[in-house]
C-alpha cells in the first residue's frame, strides 16, 4: 500500500520539475476546454512536432466550436490532411454539431456530458475536464503508464483489463486534488521528457530515490505488456536426407522456437520454395557440394504450425544422396530406427509419425 505521504511526496515532485522543466505549448496554460479538445485529439495519434502546425492552422480557421460545426464535413477532412486518422476529424465536426443541438452551443463541463461526445472517451474527457476546469479526474495515457509502473514497480500487463483497472486506481489516489490539471499535465509531460521508454535520464531524476524500478535496476522492464505482439510467418524447408540406413539431424540454437529441440536441417525463405528453386538455392547447394547425384523424390504437403507468436509454414523434402560429404558428417548422424531417441517438435513428430516419406 501506497501511503499518503509517499503519494504526496511524488506529486509535489513532479509539481516541482515540471514548472522548471514543461515545455511551452500553444494548448498549454489555456482554459478553453475547444482548444484544449481540439490539441488532444490530433496529439491522440501524432507527434507534438508536427501536431502544433496541424493545431495552429485548424484553431485558425475554426476558432470556435460553433465555427466547426457550421463547416462540411469536407472544409475538416481538408485541414486534417495528412494527419491520418481521419475518424478523428469526422468525429470532431460530429461532435461539434452535438454540442450545437444538445448543450445550446456552449462546450459541456460535466465529465459524463463530454463522455458523451463523439470520439472522447476516458482519457480525452480526463483531460479536458483537468486542464480546462480544474476537476479532479485523473488520465492515463502511455506515458502515464510507464511513469507508474516504474515508479510503484507495479508488474500487471498494462493492455491487461487488471492492469487499466489497477493504474486508474492508482493515478486517481496520486491526483493532487488541489491542481489536479497541473498535476496531469506534470505526469505526462514527465513521462515525454524525463522517464522516456528507452534510456531514461535516472541518474538526474528528482524521483530517484523512491522510484522501485530504479532500486531493482531493472528500469527496462517496465512497462510489463501481455506481449500480444504481431503474429509473423515463417517458412521452413526441412530437409529429410537418406544415405543409406541413416538421416542427419541438429540441435536447433536459434532462440526464437524450439530452442534446444533437433530438427532436419533447414532452409528458411519467405516462401515454401518448389525443387527447381531449392536446387539454385545458395545454401541447398552448400549442403549437396559434391554428394554426387541429389534426388529429390517427394516433397511433403505444405503444414501449417501456429505458435503464439508465429505461424510456421513447413514442408519436408525427401532427398536420396549418392555420397556423404564433409558438410553432412558435421549434422547428428542418425539411423532410421533411433529418430525417436531425439527431442523433436510437434511439427517434426507430425512428418515423421506421417510414415509416407
Ligand atoms: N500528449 C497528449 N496530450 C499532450 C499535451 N497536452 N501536451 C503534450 N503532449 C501531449
Ligand atoms: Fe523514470 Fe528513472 Fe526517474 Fe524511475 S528513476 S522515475 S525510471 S527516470
Amino acid at each position: 500500500m501506497n501511503s499518503a505521504d509517499s503519494l504526496k511526496y511524488i506529486a509535489d515532485k513532479l509539481a516541482n520539475w515540471y514548472t522548471v522543466n514543461k515545455r511551452d505549448l500553444p494548448w498549454r496554460d489555456i482554459s478553453d476546454p475547444y482548444r484544449i479538445w481540439i490539441s488532444e485529439i490530433i496529439l491522440q495519434q501524432t507527434r507534438v512536432n508536427q501536431g502544433m502546425d496541424y493545431y495552429n492552422r485548424f484553431i485558425e480557421r475554426f476558432p470556435t466550436v460553433v465555427h466547426l460545426a457550421e463547416s462540411d464535413e469536407d472544409a475538416v477532412l481538408k485541414y486534417w490532411q495528412g494527419l491520418g486518422y481521419y475518424t478523428r476529424a469526422r468525429n470532431l465536426h460530429k461532435a461539434a454539431q452535438q454540442i450545437i443541438s444538445k448543450q445550446g452551443g456552449i462546450f459541456p463541463s460535466d465529465y459524463n456530458e463530454v463522455l458523451k461526445l463523439s470520439g472522447i472517451g476516458d482519457y480525452t474527457a480526463a483531460a479536458i475536464c483537468s486542464f480546462a476546469y480544474n476537476q479532479p479526474y485523473a488520465v492515463v495515457d502511455g506515458n502515464v503508464y510507464r511513469v507508474l509502473s516504474r515508479l510503484f514497480g507495479i508488474q500487471t500487463p498494462i493492455d491487461s483489463s487488471a492492469g487499466k483497472k489497477e493504474f486508474k486506481l492508482l493515478a486517481q489516489s496520486l491526483l493532487s486534488t488541489s491542481t489536479p490539471g497541473l498535476h496531469n499535465q506534470a505526469l505526462m509531460e514527465f513521462g515525454a521528457l524525463q522517464c522516456i521508454p528507452a534510456n531514461p535520464d535516472c541518474i538526474d531524476c528528482p524521483l530517484q530515490s523512491v522510484c522501485k524500478a530504479y532500486g531493482m535496476n531493472q528500469v527496462t522492464l517496465f512497462p510489463v505488456k501481455s506481449q500480444k505482439t504481431k503474429v509473423t510467418n515463417r517458412f521452413f524447408n526441412y530437409l529429410f536426407i537418406r544415405f543409406q540406413d541413416k538421416t542427419y539431424l541438429q540441435r536447433r540454437v536459434a532462440r526464437d522456437v524450439w530452442q534446444n529441440l533437433f530438427e532436419f536441417p533447414l532452409i528458411e525463405s519467405d516462401r515454401l520454395l518448389s525443387a527447381s528453386e531449392l536446387i539454385e538455392n545458395d545454401s541447398f547447394k552448400s549442403i549437396f557440394f559434391d554428394t554426387g547425384e541429389v534426388e529429390i523424390y517427394k516433397i511433403s504437403n505444405p503444414m501449417k504450425h501456429v505458435l503464439s507468436h508465429r505461424v510456421i509454414f513447413a514442408q519436408f523434402i525427401s532427398i536420396n544422396i549418392a555420397n556423404e560429404n564433409e558438410m553432412l558428417k558435421q549434422f547428428v548422424q542418425v539411423p532410421f530406427n533411433e529418430i525417436d531417441h531425439y527431442a523433436v517438435s510437434r511439427l517434426m513428430e507430425l512428418f515423421l509419425e506421417n510414415g509416407d516419406h
